[in-house]
């Protein structure tokens, strides 16, 4: 192992354990003895979890009048999954080892041998990652169903709705949140690979002679995302990905990679999915301009993985500095947008005032309010969890009304108003 791979191992297990300790990430079902790559969002994973999603939603959807959103049930009609080919086409290839018995995918592993014993491995077979399940008390065929593979389709299956509701001529999009899953043979890396996922994606509909100027115009925007939540932009590398590997229904792909602790691998995606989709869930051509013909629009696809962003924003954020590990999230993202503390813990008319002023605050923010040990514990114990601002009330609060509001990057401290606080915030999250 080189000096390098070394330190980013240890990256790894570092974000692993604070996400624990803090309350980020937790191994799901623990008190069971947990359950093989399956997480649990805690107190401040959730926080951070759902500022990326409502950034997302703000930047694509709230600030755009070319796009919609829906949120779709997560089991759909099986007819939706023939149709888009997911029961035929979406596999992955598998190998087995005839010794040890392990089981991998083979676009994964180096060598015609096991990765783990030598042994020999049996010859690839397609496996399918749709997870199947039954709906009712009978598990038969007529019962059997599938947990959504992708939440692409039913932004395909609603076009129709969604047109003859929000009145959109291309290009427009429909845009989605929400929860997918794939039965993947080698899930690992914390929440890098997991069988049920959170994605956030849109379909752009677009004019087929315009699919370039779209692809190239969705290409900068998601490079422009991933500045807006703090990558490592040193990190992210564009891959074009070979004609032979593109998924079933994609003319174009390019994958943006991460160079992550245990290596460079998918963060997003960004494909051209053709009219493929549209054509094989519409026997009737859905889209006619007045005066024009109808067509079947064609669509470029961004996506976005939900957890491997929030993976890659606090590997982006992890900072070591002399004592104090501080997390250097953009404050839109940060759990707790400031931290409350009265000076002295035994001094009630601080306590009081530093309590008003967090019930205040709490109805605009995620703040967070803290009265143990000293300052200078506080402070670390608030920079391992990314918040941007801690709020000191003392006694020039009483007198002045004044608090003194410590900034987490630079650390640097100034007055502000307690009657100026909530703008003082706002102005500092607002995008
Ligand atoms: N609708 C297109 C689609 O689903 P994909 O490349 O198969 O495309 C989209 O998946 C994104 O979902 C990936 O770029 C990645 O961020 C995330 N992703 C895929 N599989 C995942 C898994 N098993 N665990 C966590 N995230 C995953």
């Amino acid at each position: 192992m080189t000096s390098m791979q070394k330190e980013n191992n240890g990256l790894m297990e570092k974000i692993i354990s604070l996400c624990k300790r803090r309350g980020f990430v937790f191994p799901g079902s623990e008190i069971y003895g947990g359950l093989a790559n399956s997480w649990d969002y805690g107190p401040l994973g959730v926080e951070l979890k759902n500022n990326i999603k409502q950034l997302w939603w703000k930047r694509f959807v709230q600030q755009r009048d070319d796009m919609v959103g829906i949120d779709a049930a997560l089991i759909m009609n099986p007819k939706v999954w023939e149709a888009s080919g997911h029961l035929k086409e979406f596999a992955d290839p598998l190998v087995e080892c005839k010794k040890c018995k392990r089981r991998f995918r083979a676009d994964q592993i180096e060598g015609a041998n096991c990765p783990e014993c030598k042994g020999e491995l049996s010859p690839a077979k397609q496996f399918n990652l749709m997870l199947k399940t039954f709906l009712g008390p009978a598990e038969d065929s007529s019962s059997a169903a599938y947990l959504r593979g992708e939440i692409a389709q039913a932004m395909f299956v609603d076009f129709k709705n969604v047109l003859d509701t929000a009145r959109k001529k291309i290009p427009f999009g429909i845009a989605s949140q929400g929860k997918a899953f794939r039965n993947e043979i080698t899930p690992g890396n914390f929440i890098f690979r997991t069988r049920e996922f959170n994605l956030m994606e849109f379909e752009y509909f677009v004019k087929e002679q315009e699919w370039e100027k779209y692809f190239e115009y969705w290409r900068k925007e998601m490079l422009a995302w991933m500045e807006l939540i703090g990558l490592d932009m040193q990190k992210v590398h564009e891959h074009e990905i070979e004609k032979e590997e593109l998924a079933h229904y994609s003319r174009r792909t390019i994958d943006f990679e991460f160079d992550y602790p245990f290596g460079r691998k998918e963060l997003y995606g960004l494909a051209y999915r053709t009219d493929f989709d549209l054509k094989n869930h519409y026997k009737e051509v859905p889209y006619q301009e007045e005066g024009e013909e109808k067509i079947y629009p064609h669509v470029i696809e961004p996506t976005f993985g939900l957890d491997r962003s929030l993976l890659v924003v606090l590997l982006s954020a992890y900072h070591e500095e002399e004592d104090r590990v501080v997390l250097k999230l953009k404050p839109q993202l940060a759990p707790y947008k400031a931290a409350i503390f009265p000076l002295l813990k035994n001094k009630p008319e601080l306590v009081a005032k530093a309590k008003d002023i967090y019930a205040d605050l709490r109805k605009h923010f995620m703040v967070a309010f803290d009265d143990r040990g000293n300052i200078g514990k506080r402070y670390y114990s608030q920079d391992e969890i990314g918040t941007p601002y801690c709020i000191t009330v003392d006694f020039d609060t009483l007198e002045k009304g004044e608090v003194t509001v410590r900034d987490r990057d630079t650390m640097k401290q100034e007055k502000v108003m307690v009657a100026d606080l909530k703008n003082y915030l706002q102005e500092k999250i607002d995008v």
